[in-house]
């Protein structure tokens, strides 16, 4: 399946499944237990109804936003995802510049198979890095050092793993990291000849590069993954964090605000954003859609804080529902991961260009010239 056959982001989906090795593809594609929460995810955006306004002049539109102190061309930004390297030799480089071309900031996650400093010097846009607090204090502080070194605009903070949620499709799979090929991988990743191809000729195996120096202090002979999982902190609360933004000068922002308590907190410590998010509904299984907690956060919290949602967004139309309903921006990981997993960098981008001309067009059939002038009264509850 080519990238022009691919219409919008299911089609990527399945042009993913047929490139990807199995392991890899529902790496990406799973969520925890028994899937509810990331089918939630985008069912929740069918709760509520866009109203148009027609004979509006809408010849020219502008869906440009500022968010985490930096000018965007369209209110969506991409996730921080880990382990690029895995589904396609190009990385997260490539992401980086699919997204920088395409008028938006790249996050990059901790558990990426790219340095931040080799993130920072290839790819040219507004870079933000998402961060843990982990046991090793002095593992997120020289971090933070590095980003502030390799210049990047913002950090985000993701709250929502004090420890991995249950990913029974890798179970089932045997996803490792780097993958280890038993008999039945073999032959499945043997039959996936583009991927296997790529993934033969490009070395050195994709590993956890900003964790891995570390490892030589780690007890006994441990492999990255472990000492990785190892280092999430059960321990982690408010306090923390608010350390973490005094480390910080520059845009902050807590990910994996699914409750009105929480975002106050974010708001009270001294955060500039909140990120509304269930990691894409890998972590707690039966916990609420961003979206749906959205009209209660933002009405708590006011407008003087960032709200950056994400989870389930595959349509542009839905990225119109989260603005009308109080976000400042829509994030999202596997739209992207789909595209990069079919063709990197172009594959990145082109899944960006797909949601970008669906949110212009959206815009444009709903009778609005710019995404400030979205608001509640676009929106409607049936039954309300
Ligand atoms: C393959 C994959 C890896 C992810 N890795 C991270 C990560 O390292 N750090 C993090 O904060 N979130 C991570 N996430 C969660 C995303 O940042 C984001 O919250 C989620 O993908 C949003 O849902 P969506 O995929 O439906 O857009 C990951 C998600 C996926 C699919």
């Amino acid at each position: 399946m080519k990238l022009k056959d691919c219409h919008n982001i299911s089609d990527l989906r399945k042009a993913a499944e047929k490139r990807l090795p199995a392991a890899m593809f529902h790496y990406i594609d799973g969520a925890a237990g028994d899937e509810w929460t990331i089918k939630h995810n985008t069912n929740s955006f069918e709760q509520y109804e866009v109203i148009p306004n027609y004979l509006v002049d809408v010849d020219k539109i502008d869906t440009s936003t500022k968010v985490l102190g930096t000018q965007i061309d369209w209110p969506y930004i991409c996730s921080p995802t880990g382990y690029h390297r895995l589904f396609h030799h190009e990385g997260e480089v490539a992401a980086a510049n699919a997204a920088s071309d395409m008028g938006t900031i790249f996050c990059l996650s901790t558990l990426s198979t790219t340095t931040i400093e080799e993130v920072a010097e290839k790819s040219k846009g507004p870079k933000v890095f998402q961060i843990y607090v982990l046991k090793d204090r002095s593992i997120s502080v020289e971090y933070i050092e590095r980003c502030k070194a390799a210049n990047y605009d913002a950090l985000c903070l993701t709250i929502d793993v004090p420890v991995n949620g249950r990913r029974e499709r890798d179970l089932r799979t045997g996803m490792t990291v780097p993958p280890k090929l038993t008999l039945k991988s073999y032959l499945n990743i043997a039959s996936k000849f583009d991927w296997t191809l790529n993934y033969l000729t490009h070395p050195p195996t994709p590993s956890m590069v900003n964790i891995e120096h570390r490892l030589k202090d780690a007890a006994n002979d441990i492999s990255v993954m472990d000492f990785m999982n190892s280092q999430f902190d059960r321990t982690v609360t408010w306090k923390d964090a608010e350390w973490m933004i005094g480390q910080w000068d520059k845009a902050f922002a807590v990910k994996g605000i699914l409750s009105v308590e929480d975002a106050k907190r974010a708001k009270d410590i001294g955060a500039s954003a909140i990120m509304i998010s269930n990691h894409g509904g890998r972590q707690l299984d039966g916990c609420p859609a961003p979206f749906e907690m959205l009209k209660e956060i933002r009405d708590a919290v006011g407008d003087s804080i960032e709200i950056i949602v994400d989870g389930g967004i595959r349509r542009g139309i839905h990225v119109i529902k989260a603005l009308a309903m109080g976000a400042n921006a829509c994030m999202g990981g596997r739209p992207y991961l789909y595209g990069l997993s079919v063709g990197g960098y172009k594959g990145a981008k082109y899944a960006l260009q797909l949601l970008k001309d669906e949110v212009e067009q959206s815009m444009i059939l709903t009778g609005v010239k710019n995404v400030s002038e979205l608001n509640r009264s676009f929106l409607r509850r049936p039954g309300e």
